[in-house]
């Protein structure tokens, strides 16, 4: 299979094309934004949400290869939630919401983790997926300007920070959506 110099990305989020964009670059894959969206089914795990997405977008006749990425904050001590429903979560109760649902959660047990599936549609049409994981914990508190959606609210394993506070480079180095990517770029690069 040959390795493409130019991949559509379907989504309506900036940042996500900001930081693939960072990543994808260094290779010479050159990351070309598509805000077409696609419907989010309901499924428990995410690589269903992107399958069901890229079946989809080649039925209504989007051009491979092309990528679909669905992530979602996993939350300890909501067992899980909000998971694959995160983007509603964001969109209703928001950061705030958040903090507010773990208002008397104890720091130890406040982990979570970001998960991201990242699903490559190549020329013929198949799909490839690619998981990726950063675990952490949610702060006490919003902070920082940075990044989207709960990244105020999410310190990385390792971090003092949130995602929020940090810069792009750093935030790819440790985010779910780095690791989904450079697993991609590995398997990109032995084509
Ligand atoms: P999507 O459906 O993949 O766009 O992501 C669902 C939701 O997960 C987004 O609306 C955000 O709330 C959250 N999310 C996904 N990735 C990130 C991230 O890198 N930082 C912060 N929030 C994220």
């Amino acid at each position: 299979m040959a390795r493409p110099d130019r991949v559509t990305l379907v989504t309506g989020n900036p940042g996500k094309v900001a930081e693939l964009r960072e990543l994808l670059d260094p290779l010479g894959v050159a990351v070309v934004p598509d805000d077409r969206g696609y419907p989010e089914i309901q499924h428990d795990e995410l690589r269903g949400v992107t399958e069901a997405g890229a079946g989809y977008l080649l039925a209504t006749g989007l051009e491979p290869p092309f990528l679909l990425e669905d992530a979602g904050l996993f939350v300890s001590a909501l067992k899980g939630f909000p998971g694959v429903y995160s983007r509603h979560a964001l969109d209703t109760v928001g950061c705030q919401g958040l903090l507010d649902l773990l208002r008397d959660v104890e720091p130890e047990l406040r982990s979570a983790a970001f998960r991201a599936d990242l699903c490559y549609v190549d020329e013929d049409g198949t799909p490839h997926h690619f998981e990726g994981t950063c675990k952490g914990r949610i702060a006490d508190r919003a902070a920082g300007n940075g990044g989207f959606g709960f990244d105020p609210v999410f310190v990385p394993d390792g971090a003092q920070q949130t995602f929020a506070e940090m810069d792009a480079a750093q935030k790819n180095a440790l985010s779910h959506r780095g690791d989904a990517a450079r697993a991609f770029v590995q398997w990109l690069s032995n084509q």
